[in-house]
Parts: C-alpha cells; structure tokens; sequence
C-alpha cells in the first residue's frame, strides 16, 4: 500500500504543472495513462463500472467523477479536482487534490482552503479507538461553521487490492459513534465540500456529480492507515513528506 500509494501521490505531483489555461482534460488523462503504464501500473478508473477514462477530472461544480474530454478545456478562474488511482502490484493509491487554473474568485479561494482543512482535520482524528463517527463530525463541524455544507452521496472507503472496500466513511457524523479504528485499517478521507446545498444530482452520462444548484464544491483525498499510536498519511507528496 506503501508503494502504490507514493506512485499515486507522485502522479498528482507530475500532472501539475500541466494544470493551465486552455489544456483539456483529456490531455490530463493521457499523460497520467502514459505516465501510469510507464511506472508498471495500471489506472484503476479505466473500465471500473464502465467508467471510460483513467483519472477523474470534476471542475467548478463538479463534485466528483468528472469526464475527462477534448471539449473541456481549462480557463482562468477554474477550480478543478484531479482524481487519480494506480494499481501497483495489486495494491489501489487513491488520492486527489484541487488545482487552481490561473486566479480564483475569493469565494473559490476560500472553499479549497476549508475543505483541504477539513481533511487534515479528520486525519487528526484518526488513532487506534478512534470511532468512524469522529472523522465525519470534525469535517462537519468545520466546514459548516464556515458556512459550506457537506456532500452526503459520496463517502470514503476502505481501500487495498479492492477498490472500495468496507468500511463507509461519511464526512458528516457523530463524535462517538461508528466502527472502532484499529490499527492495520487502511481507508480513504475524501470530503467534497459545497458553497450552496449539499444535494447533489449525476449528469445523463450516469457519472459527472453535480451540485443541485450548480455552485461550487471541492475535493481533496488521501488515503490512510491506522497504526498502533496513531495514522500515516500513505498518500503524502514525497516533497511533503521530507519537509
Ligand atoms: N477515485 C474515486 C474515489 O475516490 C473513484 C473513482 S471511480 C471512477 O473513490 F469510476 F469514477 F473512476
Ligand atoms: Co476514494
Ligand atoms: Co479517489
């Protein structure tokens, strides 16, 4: 998990500098497949359920599991999640972030802070004893008194050499309640963040999510593992981790 975790982290890290005005995201795809297939690994949205392409690219008020296409090209002022899973000797990384295309709006701004904080905020959560409800409510409690809401569709997972695996974990919750975390757990915290309703609709393509409202909404992901005192971070940026 180690391993395919790090590819992941570091795939995110080489589509970067390709997030710009007027790159499509189609483009994105192709260069995280070559990059994915370069590096002995194989991109687990491709095919998974009929999904057609290898990351997910969800801009604006896109919630999650954007298509990528030719015809969306990215312009100054986007907000846009980049979603990427390699498989690495059987093992999933699954890990996404927000980029932004040129300057955003405040608003834009403000909403990519909150929700990354609300990762980090649910990963401090995470110790042995631990319970699945703390995770939600510490995203929860933040990202409202911020005066977002939290999308309830989507939720994170367990994750290893199964995709989405058990268990559920939500991004709204109860301190206290839920599964006890135990170390070896491995899962994904992946909160989508939304300036308006929380409710969300899926497109006729049957996957780009949508905010019912069509205001904006972030994402950032990472996946975890409960120790014996504590969490590690699989998916952390190598630059990350050594700063
Ligand atoms: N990576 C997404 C997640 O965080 C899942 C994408 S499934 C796909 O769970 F089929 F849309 F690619
Ligand atoms: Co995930
Ligand atoms: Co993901």
């Amino acid at each position: 998990m180690r391993r395919a975790c790090q590819l992941a982290a570091e795939l995110l890290e080489h589509l970067a500098p390709l997030v710009k005005p007027g790159v499509s995201t189609l483009e994105l795809n192709d260069e995280a497949e070559r990059w994915t297939q370069a590096h002995g690994a194989k991109s687990a949205p491709l095919g998974y359920h009929g999904f057609p392409k290898s990351i997910c690219t969800s801009i604006n008020e896109v919630v999650c599991h954007g298509i990528p296409s030719a015809e969306q090209v990215l312009k100054d002022g986007d907000i846009v999640n980049i979603d990427v899973t390699p498989i690495l000797d059987g093992y999933y990384g699954d890990t996404s972030r927000m980029f932004f295309v040129g300057e955003p709006s405040p608003v834009a701004k403000k909403l990519v802070e909150v929700t990354e904080e609300c990762l980090w905020r649910a990963i401090r959560e995470v110790k042995p004893g631990a319970r699945i409800g703390d995770i939600g409510a510490a995203i929860q409690e933040y990202a409202e008194a911020q005066g977002f809401s939290v999308v309830r569709d989507f939720v994170g997972h367990g994750v290893h050499r199964i995709f989405h695996a058990a268990p559920q974990v939500p991004h709204y919750g109860v301190r206290g309640k839920g599964k006890k975390l135990r170390p070896g757990m491995v899962f994904t915290i992946e909160p989508m963040i939304n300036v308006g309703t929380y409710e969300v609709e899926v497109l006729a393509d049957g996957w780009t999510a949508v905010t019912a409202d069509r205001q904006l909404t972030a994402q950032f992901e990472h996946t975890i593992a409960v120790t014996r005192d504590g969490v590690e971070v699989l998916t952390l940026s190598p630059a990350k981790v050594t700063a």
